[in-house]
């Protein structure tokens, strides 16, 4: 027993400096001669701060990185939001953790749309109750973290170099894929809302019409004010996977997606339809993918 006591307090000082990554508790300095929203480096260092922000450093959430980390950016969880609306009225609610690397293409930001900037995200979080509890943070320092942020995947090594180039397609799968985008810019509706270059209209609307994953646990849109009860951004497919699909990440797997929709927006797709449009969302929609599918 006492033997199982120590080592498992041996592992966990071995991995205690391991899980704690890239962060860092020296202080951050912006880079002489470079703007705050341009310095990639400084907003670099703040992500991974423990004390930039006079944050609890003991905390489970004290910083960027605690939640947004690795090469997609995200811990794959859900976590308790305090979201505020514009009469001062604070919500508790759970959201997943999104993939930072499509920041650029996923205005406006949080679930509900709430935030114009990243800034105004970053900001949120560090001074969150129940996530970084900092105690200040200045506009300069936001301007380096978005300028960080908004240059994902690039500005972040990890994000690019471990991402694994898949197979070359064989002829079955390019068939499939080919059928899938007809569907997404077809019959499926989908480039209705996940429309033009980001894959997103930038709206804040409902996906769950004749079928729910999340019932009526999130007003969504309806309590900040920016649109209807239980409303959401339609967020860019871009990294898809990076994090677990929908607000809650009530929808996990392909086969979860596709099916939800089907019924959800009364699609009536065929089985073919169907797979090959689990194949488009899965081939598709990674632009560190070197060589996309040419049926994509
Ligand atoms: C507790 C874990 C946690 C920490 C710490 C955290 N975030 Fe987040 N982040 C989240 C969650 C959860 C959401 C989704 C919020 C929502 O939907 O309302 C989010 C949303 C965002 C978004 C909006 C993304 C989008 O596409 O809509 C940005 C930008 C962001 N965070 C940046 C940051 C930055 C910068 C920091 C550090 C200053 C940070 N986050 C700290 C968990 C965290
Ligand atoms: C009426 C607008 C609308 C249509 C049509 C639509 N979506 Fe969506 N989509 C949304 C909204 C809104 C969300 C966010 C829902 C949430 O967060 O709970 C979403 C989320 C998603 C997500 C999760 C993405 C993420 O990052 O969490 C996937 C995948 C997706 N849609 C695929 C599709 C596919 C495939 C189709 C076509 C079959 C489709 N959508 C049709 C509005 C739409």
């Amino acid at each position: 027993m006492r033997l199982c006591y120590l080592s498992f307090l041996v592992a966990l000082l071995v991995l205690l400096p391991r899980s704690s990554g890239a962060e860092e508790t020296y202080s951050c300095s912006p880079t002489p001669n470079v703007l705050p929203s341009q310095d990639v480096d400084f907003g670099r260092c703040l992500f991974n701060s423990l004390t930039a922000f006079g944050q609890d450093t003991n905390g489970p959430f004290a910083a960027c990185s605690r939640c947004h980390y690795g090469s997609e950016k995200s811990d794959e969880g859900v976590h308790l939001v305090r979201v505020a609306n514009r009469s001062g009225k604070t919500t508790d609610v759970l959201r997943k953790t999104p993939s930072l690397l499509k920041a650029a293409h996923n205005a406006p930001f949080g679930a509900d749309g709430r935030f114009a900037t990243v800034q105004d995200a970053a900001k949120a979080a560090i001074l969150s109750p129940v996530e970084m509890r900092g105690k200040s943070v200045t506009p300069d320092q936001l301007d380096a973290l978005a300028a960080f942020v908004l240059g994902l995947p690039d500005s972040d090594p990890e994000s690019t170099a471990n991402f694994v180039q898949p197979p070359e397609p064989d002829p079955a799968t390019l068939t499939l894929i080919a059928t899938g985008r007809s569907v997404f810019f077809g019959k499926g509706l989908c480039s209705t809302c996940h429309a033009g270059a980001d894959l997103s209209n930038h709206k804040i609307t409902t996906n769950q019409v004749h079928l729910t994953f999340s019932a009526k646990t999130d007003a969504g849109g309806g309590f900040v004010g920016t649109g209807a009860a239980q409303t959401f951004k339609v967020p860019s497919l871009f990294y898809l996977f990076s994090d677990p699909p929908m607000h809650n990440g009530g929808l996990t797997t392909v086969a979860q997606i596709v099916f939800f929709y089907n019924e959800s927006l009364a699609l009536g797709l065929t089985y073919p339809e169907l797979s090959g449009l689990a194949f488009w969302l899965h081939n598709c929609l990674d632009p560190r993918r070197t060589a996309m599918p040419s049926t994509c």
